[in-house]
């Protein structure tokens, strides 16, 4: 098998943090009085904190200075993080803990490469904080996805040639900063979004290592 290492977004890969990222972006829309729904939140798959903010501010044409939204950003966060503080192991997404340990196995190496300045109080909170060889974080980074900067660090971190690893991802951005960084990409969610993807499965309780080396296979490596 030359696929050597895989690295995993987390939020709508491993943990289903969409949901809190939205309450909490929410919370602070109503106070803003802008319109936000569900729908809206789609768009903030994979951006970044400020980005996220700037899109809301778009969607209710607000414009404010630099230190308000800064002020905003932190509130929002603090809402956060009340919300995941309190998540349990019971909200890992079906077969991840599964499909990690298979890869552990066979020795492929695994990191997270997420954009969230949040990942390691998350993983603690679903007890994975000492399951990943290497963790690239927002914090890690200075570059939003689609630049593969995450990813190439990722591998750095683990120590593996970028053509040599696979990213799991959610977002559009995600799986083209996968396909910038020269990796295998496996799209996770629908097929009609991840259209660039090298495969789209709909959650890691839909594959495994057997898959796995087939997709790569079939990707040229
Ligand atoms: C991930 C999520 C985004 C989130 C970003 C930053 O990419 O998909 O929705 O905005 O991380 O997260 P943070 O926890 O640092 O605000
Ligand atoms: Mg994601």
């Amino acid at each position: 098998m030359k696929l050597k290492g895989c690295i995993f977004d987390l939020d709508g890969v491993i943990v289903d943090t969409a949901r809190y990222h939205f309450m909490a972006w929410k919370r602070l829309a109503d106070q803003l009085k802008i319109h936000f729904t569900e729908d809206n939140n789609e768009r903030l798959k994979g951006v970044s904190r400020m980005d996220s903010l700037d899109i809301i501010l778009e969607i209710g044409d607000m414009r404010l200075s630099e230190e308000l939204r800064k002020e905003y950003a932190n509130l929002k966060n603090r809402w956060y993080i009340e919300y995941v503080s309190r998540m349990t192991p019971d909200e890992i997404l079906p077969g991840s803990l599964e499909f990690i340990n298979e890869l552990k196995g066979v020795g492929i190496k695994v990191a997270i490469g997420s954009a969230s300045k949040n990942t390691s109080l998350i993983l603690e909170r679903v007890g994975m904080n000492n399951l990943f060889d290497a963790i690239a974080d927002g914090n890690t980074i200075t570059r939003a996805k689609p630049d593969p900067e995450i990813f190439l660090t990722a591998a750095k971190m683990l120590g593996i040639e970028p053509e040599r690893c696979a990213v799991f991802e959610d977002a559009v951005a995600g799986v083209q900063a996968a396909l910038n960084a020269g990796m295998i990409c496996i799209g996770v969610g629908s097929h009609n979004i991840l259209t660039e993807a090298h495969s789209v499965i709909s959650g890691l309780n839909m594959i495994n290592l057997k898959k796995l080396e087939k997709i790569a296979k079939i990707s040229g490596l």
